[in-house]
């Protein structure tokens, strides 16, 4: 049985990337310090999977306790590496927060790699790394432009990072740019936890139906295309997680031409703001209140994904639809709010 080490294994792409790795016959363990994510989803995975996985809580900042974890298991074929901050907003005015823990996080885990000989390593990049295109939709070799943000640009900085390490050493990489992962596992035992008030469409959406935040604003609906409002590439987050699982397979198998290779992961339908919004009125029957306010700093205008290299090098199938997404997402919504009432039913007991 192949074993993958997988960083953030307990955040909202990882965990659903454990779950379909683990359904695919892959041994997995996460190193994953919760600082951002919550071990509520280690138990989603095994409610869904069978297998309690091993998380090992360690800040990957911290090299010594890093190497460790690799010391402690023998013959990791491949990992993955998700563990990063990505709040857009945040990273504008923490900027030196995110390059410490983005970067060198990074460069810690391709230290083992180099130590341990581990043959493949995936990246987690994000679309981000486009900037505003000059053309839609983008192909991966569409040109790369200023990051909008310290994310974005620790996205580019660990790109080239991943690429010189892989031309210098033995080990192979692939580089996956995501759009905008979305919903929840089908099963509902597994979904996004947005720490703090959602940044993001969709967990803000589902939080605004379900009360827990008062008000929703939709930035800018004077943009230059169809209605007004920003084009985006929302992909559901399962299938983004078996991207990972077949972008695993293509190194393991060699099917790889250069030490290096990128991947968009994007439906490749771009949806504006205010079509997602009716996908999630039609699909939840909840109508939103939403109102129109001014345009975001750093919002790109409008961009979504070419996909062939993906699902001709890949074999990557999109599965599930924007009412699939919009549908998950409520009904993890939904979940926690009961789990949550569950939660304080209990403390009502304990206390
Ligand atoms: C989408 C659209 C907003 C909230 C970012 C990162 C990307 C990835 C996903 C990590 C925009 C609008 C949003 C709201 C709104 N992150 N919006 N009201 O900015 O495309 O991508 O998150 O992997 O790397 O850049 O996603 O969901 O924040 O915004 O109108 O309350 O929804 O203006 O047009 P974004 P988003």
């Amino acid at each position: 049985m192949k074993k993958i080490l997988v960083t953030g294994g307990c955040g909202f792409i990882g965990a659903h990337t454990v779950v379909d790795l683990i359904e695919n016959g892959y041994e997995v363990i996460s190193i994953d310090d919760n600082s951002r994510s919550s071990v509520y989803l280690l138990e989603g995975i095994e409610k869904i999977t069978g297998k309690r996985i091993k998380n090992y809580k360690v800040d990957l900042k911290n090299f010594d306790e890093t190497l460790a974890v690799f010391q402690e298991n023998e013959g990791i074929d491949g990992i993955i590496h998700f563990a990063a901050y990505k709040a857009v907003g945040e990273s504008v005015s923490a900027p030196l927060l995110y390059y410490e823990n983005n970067l060198f996080s990074l460069i810690n885990v391709l230290k083992c790699v180099k130590e341990f000989n581990i043959p493949n390593f995936v990246f987690s990049s994000s679309c981000t790394v486009y900037g505003n295109p000059d053309a839609i939709p983008v192909t991966e070799s569409s040109p790369e432009k200023p990051a909008e943000s310290p994310y974005g640009a620790t996205k580019q900085m660990g790109e080239k990072i991943v690429k010189d390490f892989t031309i210098a050493g033995k080990c192979n990489a692939i580089l996956l740019r995501y759009f905008n992962p979305v919903g929840a596992h089908p099963s509902i035992q597994i979904g996004e936890l947005p720490i703090g008030r959602p940044q993001n469409l969709v967990p803000a959406i589902t939080q605004f139906a379900i009360g827990k935040i008062s008000d929703m604003t939709v930035y800018g609906d004077d943009y230059p295309t169809r209605d007004g409002s920003c084009v985006r590439d929302y992909i559901h987050v399962s299938d983004i997680a078996h991207a990972h699982t077949l972008a695993l397979e293509f190194l393991i198998s060699n099917k790889n031409n250069a030490s290096c290779e990128i991947f968009n992961l994007g439906s490749g339908n771009g949806v504006t703001v205010l079509e997602a919004i009716k996908a999630f009125e039609k699909v939840s029957g909840v109508k939103l209140d939403y109102k129109i306010g001014p345009r975001r700093p750093g919002d790109v205008i409008a961009i979504y994904a070419n996909n062939n290299l993906a699902t001709t090098a890949l074999g990557w199938k999109v599965k599930y639809d924007l009412d699939d997404m919009m549908r998950t997402a409520w009904e993890w919504e939904l979940k926690i709010k009961k789990d949550e009432e569950l939660l304080k039913a209990q403390n009502h007991i304990l206390n």
